[in-house]
């Protein structure tokens, strides 16, 4: 019998106690907190909060991140891509063999954070510790988003972060358009069950999605709509640690989008009054 399907039978009973005034409530939580799942084949911890939310912390991380088993996803039934769910993609993307970069990943790196939401952050690729961790921008990179983040007060959990390309390229080295075009649906896919308002991309291989041959120090912070969504290109993390100076203008483009939000937000209500004056409501 699948491990996850057991635990959840093992939260599932601490629950019924407290239902039927066995344990208190918070009696119940603090069971929870330590009825834990360790996950064999990468020795990442589980557990299941009392709504049903499951947490995963990743081996060789400390923090508990949102996520779903992908053991609970029926890897049978996976409908095509176009018409997946959030943990449907996550779970076609564990396995997948679309290019050869699956011949040398520990793990694929999906992406994470809520779906929907109003801010989608897409990079280039995993390195070597999203590798290990089945995690986007867990490193140094990672350290430097989720300060520019705070500097507008969202966490990292508030945003969906992505990449061009879901596996590492052996060594770091830039992804092969052949790389790029095996991803290219899930990320597709990806973006319209997430529903942003803002898309930022880091670096040059997700800036070419939408502001093909651009530079990136010519055009940062300039945002280009798309429908009812906002581009914004910036430089990526990795860039701006390399080179100091460049970290002021990713500061100062992020503190820019939640005004480009409030923009975006507008732009979707006005396809709603078109949309009713159309009566298409
Ligand atoms: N750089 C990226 O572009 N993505 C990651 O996930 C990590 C570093």
């Amino acid at each position: 019998m699948n491990r996850f399907i057991e635990f959840q039978a093992q939260v599932e009973a601490i629950k019924a106690r407290c239902a039927n005034g066995e344990i208190t409530e918070a009696e119940r939580d603090n069971i929870l907190r330590q009825t834990q799942l360790k996950d064999e084949t990468w020795g990442d911890i589980w557990l299941l909060s009392p709504k049903e939310q499951w947490f995963r912390k990743a081996n060789g991380s400390t923090i508990w991140v949102r996520d779903y088993p992908i053991a609970l996803v029926e890897p049978t039934t996976l409908p095509p891509i176009s018409e997946m769910d959030a943990r449907q993609i996550a779970r076609a993307v564990y396995d997948c063999t679309r290019c050869s970069l699956c011949a040398e990943r520990k793990r694929a790196v999906p992406g994470e954070g809520p779906v929907p939401t109003d801010i989608m952050l897409i990079g280039e690729g995993p390195g070597s510790h999203e590798d290990q961790q089945a995690r986007p921008f867990v490193g140094a990179s990672g350290k430097l988003l989720e300060e520019l983040l705070g500097n507008i007060g969202y966490k990292r959990h508030d945003v969906f972060i992505a990449n061009v390309i879901k596996c590492r390229p052996p060594g770091n080295r830039d992804p092969l358009p052949d790389e790029l075009a095996a991803c290219k649906d899930y990320l597709d896919r990806q973006i319209e069950l997430i529903a942003p308002k803002v898309i930022v991309t880091l670096g040059r291989f997700s800036m070419a999605r939408y502001f093909p041959g651009a530079s990136i120090s010519k055009i940062h912070g300039q945002p280009k709509r798309i429908g009812d969504r906002l581009m914004v290109p910036m430089f990526h993390p990795a860039a701006a640690l390399r080179n100091p100076n460049w970290r002021p203008f990713l500061i100062e483009d992020f503190k820019r989008l939640p005004d480009l939000i409030k923009e975006a937000a507008s732009f979707h209500q006005e396809t709603i009054t078109d949309a009713a004056q159309l009566n298409l409501f």
